[in-house]
């Protein structure tokens, strides 16, 4: 399998949420600046670039359903198409005065974007996940100074979290990393189908101490679900976690956290993944290299055979970016 173009890769460039309607809102994929905006309820993503003379359509507008140019008031409607020339108010611009589209898809509350043409199915694009539990909580964005397969790898490490969520995801006394199985799935993604470890708190809902059983799955190159069930009476959770590259040693990350209706409110949920992360955040931005070593370089014990798998699946994929 080979890696498509990294334009062509689904990135989660913003919160669904974050712009309005009349303001477009400037982001990058991998390097590219692109804008979003809405037309009506649907979102769009050109080229941050107008095709007449090159300013930056993020500093314009939203006007009847077209994105207008700061510079020279040009309106593209959302093909891409330019609509009206203020200066020539009587003519009727060619169906090649056009700026550039980016494909956008809204997943998971969060808007994704690909170049035109990129695949649409997995591993590259958002998932569709099932079985889930019901409410979903988004949380982020993080911007994180090292690339994006470390901090996705980190969500998949156990072996640190007595010593980093110490008294939250993890304790000194448990420090042990218990035998576990990796296993891909129909797609070829690694993950762990049955793992279990002892959390003092291992929610924002949670108590007092338990064991938890989870279930990791990778998603995609740059994402990854964890699924927990404690013992007894803790309901099901899941937290998803989504990278996006901003550069080869820098990510974006948010989490999305899906509960049952009974869970805490959203600022509680959002406040415990922020101090869990806040935990982790200064580690892996300490991690040297900021790429994920795929070819030597680092020590592997046994405990970390998920993120063995990780790396041999990146590197089939054919994954350069944020990898050395
Ligand atoms: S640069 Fe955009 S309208 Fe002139
Ligand atoms: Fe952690």
């Amino acid at each position: 399998m080979s890696a498509p173009n990294p334009s062509a890769w689904w990135l989660p460039l913003a919160s669904a949420a974050r712009f309005d309607d009349a303001a477009p809102l400037a982001a990058e994929h991998l390097g590219e600046p692109v804008v979003l905006w809405r037309d009506g309820e649907t979102p769009v993503a050109f080229a941050d670039r107008c095709p007449h003379r090159g300013a930056r359509l993020s500093l314009g507008c939203v006007r009847e359903r077209t994105l207008e140019c700061p510079y020279h008031g040009w309106r593209f409607d959302a093909g891409g198409l330019c609509r009206l020339i203020p200066a020539l108010p009587a003519f009727t611009p060619p169906d090649g005065h056009r700026v550039a589209i980016w494909q956008v898809r809204e997943a998971f509350d969060l808007l994704w974007v690909a170049a035109e043409g990129a695949p649409g199915a997995e591993p590259h694009a958002p998932p569709s996940l099932e079985q889930l539990p019901p409410r979903r909580v988004l949380c982020g964005p993080f911007d994180v100074a090292t690339s994006a397969p470390r901090v996705v790898e980190n969500f998949l490490d156990t072996a640190h979290f007595g010593l980093v969520h110490e008294g939250g995801l993890g304790d000194r006394a448990h420090l042990e990393v218990p035998d576990y199985e990796v296993a891909h799935d129909a797609l070829g993604r690694p993950g762990v189908p049955h793992y279990r470890a002892w959390q003092p708190k291992a929610s924002a809902a949670a108590s007092k101490g338990t064991w938890v059983d989870y279930r990791y799955q990778l998603l995609s190159p740059f994402s990854a679900l964890l699924e927990k069930r404690a013992q007894g009476a803790m309901p099901h959770e899941a937290y998803a976690l989504w990278s996006s590259p901003t550069g080869d040693e820098s990510c974006r990350a948010w989490f999305t956290i899906f509960v049952d209706d009974g869970a805490p409110d959203d600022a509680t949920l959002i406040g415990f993944q922020q101090r869990i992360f806040a935990q982790d955040k200064p580690i892996v931005e300490s991690q040297r290299p900021r790429r994920l070593p795929l070819a030597g370089g680092e020590l592997h014990s046994a405990a970390d055979r998920l993120s063995g798998a990780y790396r041999r699946w990146l590197r089939q994929l054919g994954i350069e970016h944020g990898c050395c």
